[in-house]
């Protein structure tokens, strides 16, 4: 028998030269643990945790994990819950991304090393359900996702407040000088005050939706706020259906394929999701050796129809999506444009699972097909001069009247310059400038923060300035907005166009004709490419080298190109 197909505590025995010993002392050293010979002889369904300290997202997840553990043992198998890294969006320097491919690595290595037969992914912050899937794919062993869930929105005087656009909106407030110092801090301790993720369809949202649109969560499983006794339910429920999948395996590799990826990036754009999304997706897809290209994401785009009412673009909260009927309602609404015959991690069909679906849906929140709220999808892919692999634009969070637009450009070159310089009252900056940021890419030493969404300079907010086009190679959070182009490629940290642009340069952006061009004669690009140098020292050592001698640019899904399917 194939090591991989033994059961239980058998299964990838530690090598002392004599596999009887090996196993005879690894059944009594769990039996310190009190099992008994009983439970020690069921298969194995390990649960891996990302529970942390550092992740207020995952407070709730010791209850969640006893959930999960009844499941498993009503079915028959024996539940080990077992530790990853776990990635706290906002405790991480110099940017969670800079660890999801570490968390990848864990996941992956843990699932294969230790002896389990199926395992439940138990995640949710932003980076942390990419990182599982990432490494599950990878392992390929059975595996089922089960998300944290939103937060809850909170009632505060009179409006309902919920992380984290309404977070961006109230600091934005607070540097035109709307806000004070102390309504600020009355603020900061009502916008998060649930356990689970951010209440809006930010990247933990977009990240939950896309685990259960491309079949590794079990249906309607995704938008169940984290508070919610249905979440206790689904986690049993995730917990039984891995333990059958421990003896009649369907593994992530026979989930994720070219078709359940094309309906994922459906999913995102009929949801308005987050820009992060895509760089996730093209890593979660490169590990069963799928390409995402951004063209194709253009073609999706113009005919995936904008279905779902959420902030950081609409109205409402994740836990009213829920409520109106949950990602499931959003997939039977996209039925025409789905790839119904594949296969999901609960053993039915897409086809099958919407057909048994309730009809109720909340049409405040989730739109007809045939009334959407946009007729196109929320993302697009920009190429030109300035981007010639690609940027991203979220247009349903941006504004139209800024899309068709030349403009001059006002350049920083880190972070540090950013912030030293954005709110200087001599700072030559008009309401129609373009804000450009270098060097906040994956190679950048910053490892291609959330940082895309710069501030508008005060003294334009102040005069009530509320959007500029804004280009950089950094990303942006899922709860923020704005006409902020992203994932400019090649970045700037490895010479790529965005490098070159100097103070004054013209830039012109189209969305119409998908195309971001920097207005400047080759000959002048060429003296400037000439005279540019690296702007970090490479690290010398530990993960940080690993990082940078690894990582790919953002059409790539900045996963390590030694982790990538061949
Ligand atoms: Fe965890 Fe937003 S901080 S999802």
């Amino acid at each position: 028998m194939a090591d991989k197909e033994k059961k239980g505590l058998a299964k990838g025995l530690t090598n002392y030269g004599d596999p009887a010993f090996s196993l005879y002392l690894r059944r009594s050293f769990a039996k310190s643990m009190g099992y008994s010979s009983e439970m020690l002889s069921r298969p194995v369904v390990g649960i891996a945790d990302s529970k942390s300290g550092f992740n207020n997202c995952h407070r709730h997840f010791p209850e969640l994990i006893e959930a999960v553990k009844r499941g498993v043992l009503a079915a028959g198998a024996l539940p080990i819950e077992f530790p990853t890294v776990s990635l706290g969006e906002v405790f991480l320097s110099p940017t969670s991304m800079m660890f999801r491919n570490l968390m990848a690595i864990d996941v992956e290595e843990m699932i294969r090393a230790q002896p389990m037969n199926a395992v439940v992914l138990v995640g949710g912050c932003d980076k942390t359900v990419p990182a599982q899937l990432m490494g599950a794919l990878s392992a390929d062993l059975p595996a089922v996702q089960l998300i944290a869930g939103p937060m809850m929105p909170t009632s505060f005087q009179g409006e309902r407040l919920g992380a984290c656009t309404d977070c961006r909106r109230f600091w934005a407030m607070h540097r035109a000088g709307k806000v004070s110092a102390a309504e600020i801090e009355t603020i900061e301790g009502n916008l998060a005050t649930t356990a689970g993720t951010c209440a809006v369809m930010g990247t933990a949202s977009t990240m939950a939706s896309i685990a259960e649109a491309i079949g590794m969560a079990l249906p309607n499983t995704a938008a169940i706020p984290a508070v919610h006794a249905d979440r206790l339910r689904a986690a049993e429920a995730s917990g039984r259906r891995a333990a059958e999948l421990a003896l009649s395996p369907l593994r992530p590799s026979q989930i994720v394929n070219e078709k359940s990826v094309e309906n994922a990036l459906r999913v995102l754009l009929a949801i308005g999701g987050s820009t992060n999304a895509i760089v996730h997706l093209t890593a979660i897809a490169g590990r069963a050796g799928i390409k995402i290209d951004l063209q194709k994401l253009n073609s999706l785009s113009d005919s995936t129809p904008v279905l779902v009412d959420l902030k950081p673009t609409g109205q409402h909260y994740m836990s009213d999506l829920y409520a109106a009927g949950g990602v499931t309602a959003v997939l039977r609404e996209l039925k025409p444009l789905l790839h119904l015959d594949c296969m999901t991690i609960s053993g039915k069909t897409l086809r099958e699972i919407l057909d048994a679906h309730p009809p109720w849906v909340d049409r405040a929140v989730v739109r007809e097909f045939k009334s959407p709220i946009s007729s196109q999808g929320g993302l697009v892919a920009l190429f030109g001069s300035l981007a010639p692999n690609g940027a991203i634009l979220k247009r349903s969070a941006a504004d139209a009247n800024l899309f068709e637009k030349e403009g001059r450009a006002v350049v920083f070159s880190s972070l540090d310059d950013l912030a030293a310089r954005i709110d200087d009252p001599a700072l030559d900056v008009k309401a129609d400038d373009f804000l450009v940021l270098q060097n906040a890419g994956p190679k950048s030493g910053y490892a291609m923060p959330e940082a895309g969404y710069l501030p508008i300079p005060s003294k334009l907010a102040k005069a009530g300035v509320k959007d500029m086009v804004r280009i950089s190679d950094a990303r942006m959070s899922g709860t923020a907005y704005g006409t902020i182009v992203l994932h400019v490629s090649p970045e700037a940290a490895i010479g790529g166009p965005l490098a070159l642009v100097r103070n004054g340069d013209r830039i012109k952006l189209s969305v119409k004709d998908r195309k971001l061009e920097l207005m400047v004669p080759e000959e002048e690009l060429r003296k400037r490419k000439a005279a540019w140098k690296p702007p970090v020292t490479p690290p010398a050592r530990g993960y940080a080298k690993l990082y940078m001698d690894h990582v790919l640019q953002a059409e790539h899904g900045c996963d390590f190109d030694f982790l990538r399917k061949a």
